[in-house]
C-alpha cells in the first residue's frame, strides 16, 4: 500500500553508520535504523509514530539519521542542540514542505509564512498576546467553562475530549472574533471549523505532505465548502470591525487590535484584509485543539491520580471557596493556583499536545561532528525529550510535585518544551496557560471525573497527541451543595 502512496521510497544500505557522496562531497551520517526492506521504517512510523521516535532516540542517542524514501531525516535529542536549532540558527532553517500545501487554507498567517515576512507579521502581532493585554479574555473562558459544566449531569458518562473542543473552540471564537460561533452538531459553522481545524492539523506536522497523499484518511473531505464559509464569514467580520473603527465603537477582541495594530518605529503599515484574513484563520485554528488535547489528557491523569486529584481539589477550595460560598476563579486567582499550574505543566509533560516540531534546512548545518545537508529534515521530538529520565526521573510518573522552582530553573531550556519556542514559538503561549489553569479549576471545582473502565486509551499522535477513541469520562458531583 504505502509504496503506491509513496513511489520514491528506495532500499537503504544495512549498517548502523554510514558514508554517503553527495554532488562528488563524501557525508557522513551518524548512527540510524537502516532496513534492506523498502517502506519498513516509514510503514512503522505511520502505524506508531511515537514508538518510532523513542526507539530511535534511545538506541541512537543525542542525534540519529535515517531516511524516509529519498528524505534524509535526523532526529536531535539533546536540548542544546535543539536550542541551537530554534533560537540561534533558526534563520537556516524553514518549515517542513508540508505548510506549502496548508496554504490553501491559511494563506501567508504565522504559522505557515516563512522568513522576512513571517517575523514582520510576528512583530506587529505579538504585541497583542502580551499577558497584560490577554486578561480581558479570563472572563470568556471561566464564564463559557462555567455555562458548560453546569449543564452537565451527576453520574453522567461523557467523551470529555469531544467537550473540550467545542469549549475551546467557542472560547476562541468569541475571544478573535467577538461573536459567539456555537461548534456544535448541526451547526453549519462550527462543523466548517471543526472541518478545516482536522485539515489544519494534519498538515501542521512534519510530513504532512506525506499524510495529505494518504487518501483513506479523507483529509480534504468537504474541504473547499468549508473553507468557503469560514472565509465569507471572517471577511465580514473584518469589514463590520473597520465599519466599527469608522464609527468611533470600540471592541475588545482579538481581530479589532490586529486591525489597528502597526509598528511605525519600523515602518510597518497596518494589515489589508487579506492578511487579517489570514492571521485571524490562523490563530482561530491554531488555538484551540491544541488546548483541548492538553485538558483532555489532565482530566484523564488526574483520574487515575486520586491523591493529586484531592491535593489540587484542596487547593481550589481553599482559595475559591466551597458550598454555596463557591465563587469561580478570575485571572487574579492564577497566580494562586499553583498546584493547578504544576498539574497542567505536568500534564503537558507527559503528553505535550504538539509532540514533535520539524525543520527543513536551507543550509548545510553542523551538528557534534555531522554535517547535515541542505533539505534534510530535522526532527525535535517533546514526547522524547519529556520523557528522558536524565532530566525527569521516573518519567513515566504523573508527579507534579516534581515542578519546584529550583527544578525549573535547573534543567535545559530544551529539555520541557511544549510551545516550541525562538520567534517560531507559540504566539498563544500565554493565553492557553491562562485557558488550562482557569478552565481546570473551574471544571474542577465542580466535578470529579472517573474513567469509563471499558474505554481503550490511545494515543492518535499523526497529528497533535489526541486520544484515539475520545475520552469517555463519568461525572461525579464533588459538592451536592455547590451551586
Ligand atoms: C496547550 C496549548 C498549545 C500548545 C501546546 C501549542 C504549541 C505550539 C507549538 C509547539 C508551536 C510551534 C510549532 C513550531 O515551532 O513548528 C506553536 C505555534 C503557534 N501557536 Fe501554539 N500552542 C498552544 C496554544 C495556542 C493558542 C491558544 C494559540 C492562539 C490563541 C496559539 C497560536 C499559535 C501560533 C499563531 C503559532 C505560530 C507561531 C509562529 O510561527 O510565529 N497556540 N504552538
Amino acid at each position: 500500500m504505502i509504496i503506491f502512496l509513496f513511489p520514491f521510497i528506495y532500499i537503504e544500505p544495512s549498517k548502523s553508520e554510514g558514508k554517503m557522496t553527495k554532488s562528488s562531497v563524501t557525508v557522513e551520517y551518524p548512527p540510524g535504523p537502516r532496513s534492506r526492506l523498502p517502506n519498513k521504517l516509514l510503514r512503522e512510523f505511520i502505524n506508531d509514530p511515537i514508538k518510532i521516535v523513542m526507539d530511535i532516540a534511545y538506541t541512537y542517542g543525542d542525534i540519529a539519521h535515517f531516511k524516509f524514501g529519498r528524505q534524509h531525516v535526523y532526529l536531535i535529542n539533546n536540548p542544546d542542540y535543539i536550542e541551537d536549532i530554534l533560537i540561534k540558527n533558526y534563520k537556516n532553517f524553514i518549515k517542513s514542505k508540508g505548510l506549502q500545501v496548508s496554504k490553501r487554507l491559511l494563506g501567508e498567517g504565522l504559522v505557515t509564512s516563512e522568513g522576512g515576512y513571517h517575523d514582520r507579521q510576528r512583530r506587529i502581532i505579538q504585541p497583542a498576546f502580551h499577558p497584560n493585554l490577554i486578561k480581558k479574555y479570563g472572563d470568556i473562558m471561566t464564564s463559557f467553562a462555567g455555562n458548560m459544566s453546569h449543564q452537565w449531569q451527576d453520574g453522567n458518562t461523557l467523551d470529555i475530549h469531544k467537550e473540550m473542543i467545542y469549549l475551546t473552540a467557542a472560547i476562541i471564537s468569541k475571544a478573535v472574533l467577538g461573536s459567539e460561533i456555537k461548534p456544535e452538531q448541526g451547526d453549519e459553522v462550527g462543523d466548517a471549523l471543526l472541518i478545516c481545524a482536522e485539515y489544519f492539523n494534519r498538515l501542521l506536522m512534519p510530513f504532512g505532505e506525506l499524510i495529505q497523499k494518504i487518501p483513506i484518511l479523507g483529509v480534504n473531505k468537504g474541504f473547499q465548502q468549508a473553507k468557503r464559509k469560514l472565509d465569507s464569514i471572517v471577511y465580514s467580520m473584518i469589514a463590520e470591525h473597520r465599519d466599527n473603527e469608522r464609527k468611533g465603537v470600540l471592541q475588545s477582541d482579538l481581530l479589532f487590535t490586529l486591525l489597528q495594530a502597526q509598528d511605525s518605529e519600523a515602518g510597518i503599515e497596518r494589515m489589508t484584509d487579506s492578511q487579517l484574513r489570514d492571521e485571524v484563520m490562523t490563530i482561530f485554528l491554531a488555538g484551540h485543539e491544541t488546548t483541548s488535547n492538553a485538558l483532555t489528557w489532565t482530566f484523564y491523569l488526574l483520574s487515575q491520580n486520586p491523591s493529586v486529584d484531592a491535593k489540587l481539589y484542596e487547593e481550589i477550595t481553599s482559595i475559591l471557596g466551597n458550598g454555596k460560598d463557591t465563587r469561580i476563579p478570575t485571572i487574579e486567582d492564577i497566580p494562586k493556583l499553583e498546584y493547578a499550574e504544576k498539574v497542567f505543566r505536568e500534564s503537558m509533560r507527559l503528553y505535550p499536545p504538539a509532540w514533535t516540531i520539524g525543520r527543513q534546512a536551507i543550509n548545510d548545518y553542523k551538528v557534534d561532528k555531522y554535517i547535515i545537508p541542505s533539505r534534510s529534515i530535522v526532527l525535535m521530538s517533546q514526547y522524547v525529550m519529556h520523557h528522558n529520565p536524565k532530566y525527569f526521573p521516573d518519567p513515566d510518573r504523573f508527579y507534579p510535585e516534581r515542578w519546584t522552582k529550583q527544578a525549573k530553573l535547573q534543567l535545559p531550556r530544551f529539555s520541557y518544551f511544549p510551545f516550541g519556542g525562538g520567534i517560531r514559538g507559540c504566539l498563544g503561549e500565554p493565553f492557553a496557560w491562562m485557558e488550562g489553569i482557569l478552565l481546570l479549576s473551574t471544571i474542577c471545582q465542580r466535578w470529579k471525573m472517573h474513567h469509563d473502565p471499558e474505554h481503550k486509551v490511545e494515543l492518535k499522535p499523526l497529528i497533535t497527541l489526541r486520544p484515539k477513541n475520545g475520552m469517555r469520562m463519568k461525572l461525579e458531583l464533588r459538592d451536592k451543595n455547590c451551586l
